[in-house]
């Protein structure tokens, strides 16, 4: 579970990053989200076959959020919890119905 965390909070940055990317010069482009979208429902449906359930994400959610909290530190604020929180419950969204 430990590593599957670490696994997902750098699926996660990865696909923040990426839609960072895109928000900065393509954001007008508006198949960008839709790629980002069809790239978590294919992960999602990889999860699927590893078994994953809907009760799980919650699970992920909250030790992402806890991990961002541990190595923000000061930084964590609320806005950025709430910033945070919006980004992986939209992923999850996606993911969990794939
Ligand atoms: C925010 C939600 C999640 C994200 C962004 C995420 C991301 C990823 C990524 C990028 C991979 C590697 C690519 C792959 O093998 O498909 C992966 C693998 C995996 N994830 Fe997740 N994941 C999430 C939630 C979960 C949950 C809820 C579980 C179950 C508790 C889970 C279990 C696994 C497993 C078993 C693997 C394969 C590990 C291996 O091949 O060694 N993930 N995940």
């Amino acid at each position: 579970m430990c590593m599957d965390a670490v696994r997902a909070a750098l699926g996660m940055l990865y696909a923040v990053e990426r839609l960072n990317k895109w928000e900065l010069k393509d954001f007008d482009t508006e198949s960008r989200p839709d790629y980002l979208k069809s790239g978590l429902k294919s992960l999602g449906r990889q999860h699927q076959q590893y078994g994953v359930k809907h009760e799980h994400y919650p699970l992920i959610r909250d030790v992402l959020l806890k991990t961002i909290e541990e190595q923000l530190g000061e930084a964590y604020t609320s806005e950025v919890k709430t910033a945070w929180t919006s980004a992986i419950n939209l992923i999850i969204e996606v993911m969990d119905v794939a």
